[in-house]
């Protein structure tokens, strides 16, 4: 039998890999190479090539360590160093993305781009799937140059040279004032100053324009009044977030995804809890700034042989505060770290009154058959939403760790010395 119809679609072909597209947008599977060697100078610059004409690559049985993971990110540019997301021990530039019945994808759930909410965004990120869930924790990636493209012509001039704020508390400002109160809100606004981008960036390689405004982080248009800003910004997530520009991947065990922030966004899927979902991503930052004048884009200067760019380093206007190397919130910010133990009141009962006892109950409902007590259930229930769940898991393990069936503040006292480097 002879088919009439073949694709139409023209593919590169290289020398060192293969790549068979996923979607008719973006993504394309990569086969012929293995990410834990020490890859040549030509083979990165093949997959860079690849990644520059699929926008999302992904490999499968890609089994690799941290170290071989960091090896082959810095082949391709400069890690971002430790922010808000806990990191790997030992590899401060490794984000630790663990997720369980506490931890879910939580705000990433919503499509973004990777740190739109600095001045210098990363460029590139390289995930990996470590212990994946069997049917569900898929992730979505979202090709924002045909989001552009499909625009029609007299929307497109009209985007063209307005500007719009990327801020991490359109996202997380709510959750962090209802967890931690208007200090650890303050706190991260001093850190995480908004900041403002073209909504339409044209990719310094390829040339080509993206619509860059994203759900979880872009606020509003600083030229339109509120009113229009709304409208407009739904209108467009709508017509961005359909199949037609999008690709999905069924992660396995040891699959990697590698993607340019530049012309996608991406979203995990939160349909898998209460199974367990770990992935280790590196962020490589862009020392280009976007601007409204593509040729003239400001370029970020930093030290080449450095271990990795600190973040507040990626803001114009530097924040007065820094991170810990863990990515932990200040003592003050988020009261789990208040002084214990100081020769007056046992902290078990000095916490244990404050706790609300609903949320003791959830706690107490973990398929560990870790009992939490009062006192420590009080001080996991003063950090921010964000950071709870990976603390509460952080707990857990401790306490298994130390053959204990009880989370005490003693193993919340353990594991804030760990995360301190104590
Ligand atoms: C991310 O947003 O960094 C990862 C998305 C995911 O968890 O699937």
């Amino acid at each position: 039998m002879s088919y009439l119809f073949t694709s139409q679609r023209e593919l590169p072909s290289y020398r060192h890999l293969e790549a068979e597209p996923l979607s008719g947008a973006l993504g394309a599977m990569i086969s012929g190479v293995d990410l834990a060697d020490d890859l040549s100078r030509d083979v990165i610059n093949e997959i860079y090539a690849a990644l520059l004409e699929f926008k999302v690559l992904f490999l499968r049985d890609q089994e690799m360590t941290d170290e071989q993971h960091l090896r082959l990110a810095r082949k391709f540019g400069m890690p971002q160093g430790p922010g808000s997301i806990p990191q790997v021990e030992g590899y401060p530039m490794i984000r630790l993305q663990r997720m369980d019945e506490y931890q879910t994808i939580g705000g990433d759930v919503n499509y973004h781009s990777d740190d739109s909410y600095r001045d210098y965004p990363s460029r590139m990120s390289i995930l990996r799937g470590l212990t994946m869930p069997i049917g569900g924790g898929n992730t979505i990636w979202c090709d924002m140059e045909k989001a552009y493209a499909s625009l029609s012509g007299p929307m497109k001039t009209f985007l063209e040279g307005l500007t719009a704020e990327h801020t991490l508390s359109k996202n997380f400002g709510q959750g962090i004032l209802e967890g931690g109160g208007a200090k650890a809100y303050e706190d991260m606004m001093k850190r995480n100053p908004p900041v403002v981008h073209p909504v339409i960036r044209t990719h310094p390689e390829t040339g080509r324009k993206c619509l860059y405004v994203n759900e979880m982080l872009t606020s509003r248009f600083l030229e339109l009044n509120k009113e229009e800003s709304d409208a407009l910004l739904e209108m467009l997530l709508e017509h961005s977030y359909q199949p037609e520009h999008e690709c999905r991947f069924f992660w396995r065990d040891n699959s990697v995804a590698i993607w340019d922030n530049r012309c996608t966004q991406h979203r995990g899927i939160n349909d898998f809890t209460p199974a367990f979902r770990l992935m280790h991503r590196i962020a490589i930052v862009d020392d280009r700034r976007p601007s409204l004048d593509p040729d003239n884009e400001p370029r970020l200067p930093y030290d080449r042989n450095a271990d990795f760019i600190r973040v507040e380093d990626l803001f114009v206007n530097k924040p007065e505060l820094t991170y810990h190397v863990d990515g932990e919130e200040p003592a003050q910010g988020n009261g789990a770290a208040t002084e214990s133990g100081n020769g007056a009141a046992d902290p078990e009962d000095e916490y244990a009154a404050e706790v609300d006892r609903k949320f003791l109950e959830k706690l107490n409902g973990n398929r560990h058959g870790i009992a939490f007590t009062a006192g420590a259930a009080a001080r996991l229930e003063k950090i921010p939403r964000m950071f709870r769940g990976a603390a509460i898991s952080a707990v857990i393990a401790e306490a298994q760790k130390q053959g204990s069936t009880e989370a005490n503040i003693s193993i919340l006292d353990a594991v804030q010395a760990k995360r301190r480097g104590g």
